[in-house]
This record gives C-alpha cells, structure tokens and sequence, in this order.
C-alpha cells in the first residue's frame, strides 16, 4: 500500500502535474494583470481629455509679456507682440527666410503669436519667454542648445534648427481669448 503512493512520489509525476498546474494558473493571473492596465491605457482618460483643448485668457497678457501654457505636454508660448515687433516680423523679405512663411500666416491677430515652445532642431524650450531671457539675434527666441535664433514670429532665422516653431490649432474664443486645440 505503501508502494503505490511512494512509487507515486518517486516517480515524480504528480508532482510534476502540479507544479505545472500552479506554473499555469500564475501565468493565467499574469496575463491578467498586464492585460488589465494596457487595456486601461486604450481609453483615453479623463484629465487627458480635458487638456486636448485647453483656454487661455489673453486680458492679463500686457504688451511686451509673454506666457507659457503647456497643451498635451508641451509648451506653448504667447506673446503679445509689441508694434515694433510686429514690424520687424514684416519686413524681413520672406524669400530670404531659411523656412519662408509671412507673418501674416502665423497669427490671427497681428499682437498674438502663438506656437508650440519646442526647438525644431532637436526639441529643446528655446529662451525668450521671461523678460530677463536671451532673445537672439533677431528679438524672438535663442534656444541655447546648439543657438538656433527664432524671430518675433517665431520663424528660424540662424543657427540649425530647420523650421520656423510650430503653430499649433488655435481659435479665438472671444476678443480676449483663446482655445488651443
Ligand atoms: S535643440 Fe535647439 S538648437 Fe538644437
């Protein structure tokens, strides 16, 4: 009587059978696990949805000031150009420009300017957003990285950063504001 139990034992297969069966359900519970987050992760969640668009009320912004609003994780900088910069953005003749665009075509409002605060080069936050900041050599923007100089449209106008920082969609909400996105 003994024998079948301990040939059972020494034989090693039930043993086997039920490493494999706790070896198995583990796995189960494994999969189970990970599934659970990644299929979370599809659905976009709320406070995500929230900052697809986001508002930004202009009437604080005086003349001169710029302010930094970050829209789906990046920064957008808006300036409230002053006329002089405004001119100095429209005089430049747009054949000479590295990424030819007038400033025309960059802002819905002549004293708004906003784009994505991102270098085009390789993606750092340019200077120029504090009144304290390096502005370049052309007023705008200096990203300190590899000296790219972005002017008062934020177009490329020196350094290796291939494009002019990007326009993100934006609408006028009323006179003093602005959704991006
Ligand atoms: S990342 Fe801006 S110049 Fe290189």
């Amino acid at each position: 009587m003994a024998d079948s139990g301990g040939a059972a034992a020494t034989d090693g297969t039930p043993r086997r059978d039920f490493l494999n069966l706790v070896t198995a359900s583990f796995a189960a519970v494994g999969v189970g696990a990970v599934a659970w987050p990644f299929i979370a992760s599809m659905q976009p969640a709320r406070d995500v949805l929230a900052l697809a668009s986001t508002e930004v009320d202009l009437a604080p912004i005086v003349e001169g000031q710029a302010v930094t609003v970050m829209w789906r994780g990046k920064p957008v900088f808006v300036r409230h150009r002053s006329a002089a910069e405004i001119t100095s953005a429209r005089e430049v003749p747009v054949s000479q420009l590295p990424d030819p665009a007038p400033d025309q075509a960059r802002v819905q409002k002549d004293q708004w300017l906003v784009v994505l605060g991102v270098c085009t080069h390789l993606g750092c936050v340019p200077l120029g957003q504090k009144p304290t900041d390096a502005r370049g050599d052309y007023g705008g923007w200096f990203c300190p990285c590899h000296g790219s100089h972005y002017d008062t449209a934020g177009r490329i106008r020196k350094g290796p950063a291939p494009r002019n920082l990007e326009v993100p969609q934006y609408a006028f909400t009323s006179d003093t504001k602005i959704r991006i996105g």
